[in-house]
């Protein structure tokens, strides 16, 4: 398997699920569990990601967890620009650039999520987001970019194949004309252990971000083992 497998556990679990999870998964995953478990999946030696970052450096901000912070403490990945948050917390186009600018500097890997919503001008949207959340980056070497629909996150549908191709390909397009690298590019919204099959067969895709599915330790299990 060379796929990337993230999974975003989001607020789901309990430490009691945490307790029973770990463990029973292999390390060709990514974990991003809520902060307050990451030290738990760590000692556990998974490869763990936050789920937010702060835009700002060591200091008086209550409630942040900074890029020099998580990189001592070993973290290696950081989720921005979730629809989630962007869209629950406001969180606005700078402010997702200025997090990734902290991360990178840190060198922790970035996954940057984008995608539009159901009737949005796809193409309009991706530009944008891609465009002023990279803005002043240029090596694309530590970063990842998760294509998320958001008419695909936790509804159980998902484009075809297809469609996730074109929208990949205009993903690596701009990103081209941007860096003159390649990106690596995953898909998430809705994938489990039976489109799996399908969503496998996409030329160029990098990997998956996988939200509810992979807070089931059987489940994420049988998705990493169809690929
Ligand atoms: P989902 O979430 O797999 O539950 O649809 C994906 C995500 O939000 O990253």
């Amino acid at each position: 398997m060379n796929k990337i497998i993230i999974g975003n556990l989001k607020a789901y679990m309990t430490y009691q699920d945490v307790k029973n999870y770990v463990d029973k998964i292999t390390d060709n995953v990514i974990l991003c569990p809520s902060a307050i478990y990451v030290p738990y999946f760590l000692n556990h030696n998974y490869k763990v990601g936050l789920q937010n970052i702060s835009c700002y450096d060591n200091g008086a901000h209550t409630g942040e967890i900074t890029a020099e912070q998580a990189k001592e403490i070993g973290i290696s990945y950081v989720i921005v620009g979730h629809s989630e948050r962007r869209y629950e917390q406001n969180e606005t186009d700078s402010q997702i650039n200025k997090k990734i600018v902290k991360a990178l500097e840190k060198n922790i890997n970035v996954i940057l999520c984008i995608g539009e919503k159901k009737g949005e001008n796809k193409e309009k949207i991706i530009k944008k987001q891609l465009l002023s959340a990279l803005e002043n980056v240029n090596d694309l070497s530590n970063v990842i970019i998760a294509y998320e629909p958001i008419w695909c996150i936790g509804t159980g549908i998902t484009p075809t194949n297809n469609e996730i191709q074109t929208t990949i390909d205009f993903i690596q397009t701009i990103l081209y004309e941007k860096c003159s690298q390649n990106a690596k590019i995953i898909y998430g919204g809705s994938v489990d252990k039976d489109n799996i099959n399908i969503l496998k067969n996409i030329d160029n895709l990098s990997g998956f971000l996988i939200g509810k599915a992979s807070t089931d330790c059987e489940h994420l299990k049988k998705i990493i083992d169809s690929l």
